[in-house]
């Protein structure tokens, strides 16, 4: 689907009727519900690699640790939301589009989500990661094209061989391996299990990492929102607050919880 001037000029006559509600209940205090941080794992590579059986054994991994995660699946997508949408190349844009779009909701619900597209073209995956910013954590599942053809585990390449299927990744549509991932996969040499646990060790040390901020919950007039760890400390030291856990600071600010991550 490509986008003409007509559609274009639409679009930009209908932008002044949308209003974006700031929502008060934000990422952070999401995060802190479920104890982790809400990040895009953008699984890469050929149809066969192994991104959606990788992305299953680290799914269950995660949920058997507590995590709440989900995955973002190509082919579910293709049979629904992107039904419309064949594999040229100005299709796959859409398509990637729109999932970027999907997997910043989940990314900002405080998800771990798990995308496993293609996504053959840098330029497509390098405006998810601008959406994203430090929530895109690439990971390039590095299967060659022979090995993924050898596997075949939807008899798709033996159709695109026989020209079945045109514009197939790897035999008539190129793919672009990423320049910088944030991982990297060898499923010819570790298998799903182990590469699995290869992210979930990375995403341990990304939720380590994650900038000590403190949350906070507060009513205020019945409007509830979130204040930074700034106005918290400034708050605490102003009423020499010892009990730090769940406080009154003062009529209008309750402090119900906040946390140190
Ligand atoms: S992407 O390029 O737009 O990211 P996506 O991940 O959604 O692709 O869909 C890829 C899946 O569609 C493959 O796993 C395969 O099952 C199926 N498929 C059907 N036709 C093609 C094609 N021409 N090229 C690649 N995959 C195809």
């Amino acid at each position: 689907m490509q986008y003409n001037l007509e559609t274009f000029f639409s679009l930009l006559i209908r932008m002044p009727d949308i209003f974006r509600t700031s929502y008060s209940v934000k990422k952070q205090f999401r995060e802190k519900q479920k104890n982790q941080k809400g990040v895009v794992l953008w699984f890469t590579g050929f149809s066969g690699a192994g991104k959606t059986t990788i992305a299953n054994e680290l799914d269950q991994l995660l949920i058997a640790n507590n995590n709440h995660s989900y995955i973002l699946d190509g082919d579910i997508f293709r049979s629904g939301l992107s039904l419309d949408l064949s594999f040229t190349k100005n299709d796959r844009e859409e398509n990637l589009r729109r999932i970027k779009y999907v997997a910043a909701m989940f990314c900002d619900a405080g998800i771990i989500a798990l995308v496993t597209f293609i996504s053959p073209f840098q330029a497509d995956r390098q405006k998810a990661r601008d959406l994203l910013g430090e929530n895109y954590i690439e990971v390039f599942v590095k299967t060659s094209l022979e090995t993924s053809e050898k596997r075949d585990p939807k008899g798709l390449y033996k159709k695109a061989r026989r020209g079945e299927i045109k514009n197939f990744t790897g035999i008539d549509s190129p793919y672009e391996e990423p320049q910088s991932p944030e991982i990297i996969l060898d499923t010819e040499q570790f298998s799903a299990a182990e590469c699995a646990l290869k992210i979930f060790n990375y995403l341990k040390q990304v939720k380590k990492n994650h900038n000590s901020s403190h949350l906070c919950f507060t009513k205020n007039n019945n409007k509830s929102g979130i204040i930074n760890s700034d106005k918290i400390l400034k708050l605490l030291n102003e009423q020499n607050i010892r009990d730090r856990k769940s406080t009154r600071l003062n009529s209008s600010h309750r402090c119900i919880s906040y946390a140190v991550f």
